[in-house]
């Protein structure tokens, strides 16, 4: 602060005005550091290769079992820092409205993340079982994840906070990619159900 130099006598008033500024930054930076967002988990792209009619033309030689999938994690702290364990992601295709099957399983592993930083993460795995098989004339797949996250703030780690979610994604029959092309968020607690004629399953 560049106050302009007054009389002596307000010299004391100066000292007050600086000490209310202080503890009023070290207020906001308290409250910055123990305020914390939880990440965000997004699918951001995933890649059938077996469902692209391009590339197989014909329906019985699917036989490529491999998933491409690009996760996306969003720190949208200001101040706060956040170490991950290692993400484990599982993928299933749903057999009927409201059951599924597990294709696989894959690791994203864990990494730091600087505040206000987004990241994406490519991986694949190699699925097991009928990756194609429709269900109420469209192919659905479940993604869920698991890890554990630390937050580290201006002064220290805190301790680990397990986090978990999943959503349901419809896959194109033929092109392989997600059917909605928006990122699709892999929030708390959506249930491993389609919701007969729900059109905004994604
Ligand atoms: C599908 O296959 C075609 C032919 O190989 C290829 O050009 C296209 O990029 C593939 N689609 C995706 C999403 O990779
Ligand atoms: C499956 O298809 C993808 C994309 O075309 C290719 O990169 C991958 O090697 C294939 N996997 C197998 C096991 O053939
Ligand atoms: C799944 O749906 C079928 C009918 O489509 C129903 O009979 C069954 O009880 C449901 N199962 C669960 C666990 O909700
Ligand atoms: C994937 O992991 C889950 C447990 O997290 C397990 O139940 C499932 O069998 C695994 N799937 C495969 C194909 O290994
Ligand atoms: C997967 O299931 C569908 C429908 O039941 C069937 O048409 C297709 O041939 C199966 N694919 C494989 C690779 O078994």
């Amino acid at each position: 602060m560049t106050a302009p130099a007054k009389s002596s006598g307000s010299c004391c008033a100066q000292c007050l005005t600086f000490l209310i500024a202080k503890i009023g930054v070290i207020a906001l930076l308290l409250w910055l550091t123990l305020c914390v967002d939880e990440p965000r988990l997004y699918l951001d792209y995933i890649y059938v290769p077996s469902l692209n009619k391009t590339l197989n033309p014909n329906p019985h030689t699917h036989t490529n079992t491999t998933i491409f999938f690009t996760l996306k994690l969003v720190n949208n702290n200001k101040v706060n820092g956040i170490q991950y364990d290692d993400v484990s992601l599982s993928f299933s295709h749903f057999t009927s409205l409201n059951a599924t099957r597990s294709l696989g399983n894959a690791t994203v592993g864990g990494f730091y993340q600087g505040y206000h930083k987004g990241a994406l993460k490519q991986g694949y795995l190699a699925a097991t079982g009928n990756l194609t098989a429709p269900v109420n004339a469209g192919v659905y797949y479940r993604v869920d994840f698991k890890t554990a996250v630390k937050y580290k703030n201006l002064f220290w780690y805190t301790k680990r906070h397990r986090l978990w979610g999943g959503a349901n994604v419809e896959i194109d029959a033929s092109l392989g990619t997600k059917v909605h092309p928006k990122e699709v968020r892999l929030g708390g607690n959506s249930p491993a159900v389609i919701e007969s004629g729900a059109p905004g399953i994604r």
